[in-house]
This record gives C-alpha cells, structure tokens and sequence, in this order.
C-alpha cells in the first residue's frame, strides 16, 4: 500500500508578526506527535530558490521592476515545488513553508499594485492543483508589527524597508484572501503575548490534524 499523502501547510503573516518565533513552535507541535516534516521556506527551499531570495531582499536592489519580482518569485516557487514541496507530500512527509503564494498576492499583489488575476494566471501555471491543506496567518497591526520589528533591530530588508501605506496595503490583501479561502486560511490574531498566541495556534492545529487524520 503506498503511503498516505502528507499535508502541507504554510505560514504567512507581516513583518513584526512573530513569524519566526511561532514557526519553530508549530515545528515543535507537529514533531511532538510523531509527524514527519519538512521544513522550508520562500522565496528559497533550493540552492536556487536562495539565491533569488538574497537578490529580491537585498535593499541594494534597486533596479527590480515590480513585474520582475512577481516572476522572480514565482521563478522560485517552480523549483521549490518540483524539488523539494512534492517529492515530500508523495513520501508521506508533511510539509510545513514559512510562506507560499499567499505572499505574492499580498504583496506584489497589494503592495505592489498587480493585478490578482495576473497572479491567477502564474498560481495555475506553477502549482497546477497544489494548495496548502492549512495556512496560518499571523495578523497585526501595521503600526505594531513595525514597532516590533524595530525593537528587533536586525536591519531591514528590501521589503522591510517599505512605506506605512505598502504595508497597509500587504495586510489588507491578506485578509482579503482569508475571506475567500474557504477555511483554508485560518486567521490568528498576534497582538498578544507569545503564549496567547501560541495557544492560538495549538487550537488550529488540533483542528486541522483532527480533521486530516494524523
Ligand atoms: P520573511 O519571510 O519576512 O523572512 P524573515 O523572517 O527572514 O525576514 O522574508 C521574505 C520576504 O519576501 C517578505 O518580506 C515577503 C517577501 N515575499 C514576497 O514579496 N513574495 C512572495 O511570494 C514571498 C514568498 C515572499
């Protein structure tokens, strides 16, 4: 009998949501009970996913055209996908990314200002069928996750490095696609302390594993 098809999941969320933090923590949960996984990440996962990723972040990049990021990305994703994402879901893995193509509809989409549809059209072509089974995003208040990524004081990226209003803009894609995903997105407020948050988490996750059947 071949092994059951492992879930994918992905994290999404701004800068100052505590992506990071409540990664390690969801790696922790899913490892507790015995689940195989896979962690990566985007823009990244391959040794050329990395290298596009140091380009798109690096803030000295400035000559990228909005439209060359979008591809870029997707550039990534293609590889990721095909080398790493599918051969682990096909081995019974789960597969746990800190970020996917939610990003991009945040934001190249609302950050950027290109069209969904645009988007749609290299979703299709990239992931054919591929969804995550279950995607949490960490939300906050923009001026919040801000202050919070400053009280950090790693320096900021490329993406990091934009406006109030790009980011206003990223935030409100986000939940725009929660509202659309039928479930598939599931909303974690991250205003609160790590452990609320994280308590949070749990609740979804036990939701998700409960109804996947791990
Ligand atoms: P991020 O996930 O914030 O990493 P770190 O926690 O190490 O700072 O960095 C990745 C950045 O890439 C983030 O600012 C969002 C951006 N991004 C896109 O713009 N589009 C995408 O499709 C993806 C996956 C990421």
């Amino acid at each position: 009998m071949s092994k059951k098809r492992g879930a994918f999941i992905t994290l999404e969320g701004a800068d100052g949501a505590g992506k990071t933090t409540q990664l390690s923590f969801v790696q922790q949960w899913l490892e507790q009970r015995q689940i195989d996984l896979a962690v990566t990440r985007e823009p990244g996962g391959t040794p050329f996913g990395e290298a596009l990723r140091s380009l798109l972040l690096d803030r000295e990049n400035l000559e990228i055209s909005d439209e060359a990021e979008l591809l870029t990305v997707f550039a990534a994703r293609q590889q990721h996908i095909n080398a790493c994402i599918l051969p682990s879901l096909d081995s019974g893995k789960w597969v746990l990314s800190d970020r996917f193509t939610d990003a991009s509809y945040a934001y190249q989409g609302g950050g950027r200002g290109i069209p969904f549809e645009r988007i749609a059209v290299l979703e299709d072509w990239v992931q054919g069928a591929l969804q995550p089974d279950l995607t949490i995003l960490l939300d906050i208040d923009v001026a919040l996750g801000a202050k919070r990524s400053e009280d950090r004081g790693s320096q900021a990226d490329r993406f990091e490095r934009e406006s109030e209003e790009f980011k206003a803009a990223v935030r409100q894609a986000y939940l725009t696609r929660v509202a659309s995903s039928d479930g598939r997105i599931q909303l974690v407020d991250a205003s609160g302390s790590i452990e609320q948050v994280q308590a949070k988490i749990s609740a979804v996750l036990m939701t998700f594993t409960q109804s996947f059947g791990a």
